[in-house]
């Protein structure tokens, strides 16, 4: 994708969410993730993140992710795949998963 594409989805992206940005994976979400996924890793949780916007934004504006409990992602998830076909391979289905999971649970990086 190009730069300038790239800034289009993400002002498209920005005022569907209502102008606020879809949270970043930082430390803070590996460290919730880490006692669930033992293998966990920010750059897993950043994928997550490309991919949900990716996969996710075709029929529908991007749900927010703490508009779900961190627990019910799995299954929206494997509802969009049952029922709405969406195509993701293993691999995505964990990274996005992960990622709406941690966004959930931290929808904003706290400030030091
Ligand atoms: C092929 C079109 C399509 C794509 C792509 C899509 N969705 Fe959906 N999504 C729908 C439709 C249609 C509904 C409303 C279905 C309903 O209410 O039963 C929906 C509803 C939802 C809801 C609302 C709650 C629910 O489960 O009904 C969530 C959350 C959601 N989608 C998440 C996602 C995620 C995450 C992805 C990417 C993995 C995704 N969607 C990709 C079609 C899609």
């Amino acid at each position: 994708m190009s730069a300038g594409r790239l800034l289009a989805v993400a002002i498209a992206l920005g005022s569907q969410l209502g102008c606020s940005v879809l949270v970043h994976p930082a430390d803070v979400h590996v460290a919730w993730a880490t006692p669930r996924w033992p293998d966990v890793t920010l750059a897993e949780l950043a994928q997550g993140r490309t991919e949900y916007v990716d996969h996710c934004a075709g029929c529908h504006t991007l749900v927010r992710p703490e508009a779900q409990e961190p627990e019910h992602w799995p299954e929206h998830v494997s509802e969009m795949e049952d029922e709405q076909g969406v195509k993701l391979t293993a691999d995505e289905r964990q990274h996005i998963v992960r990622y709406l999971m941690v966004a959930s649970a931290i929808p904003v990086v706290p400030k030091d």
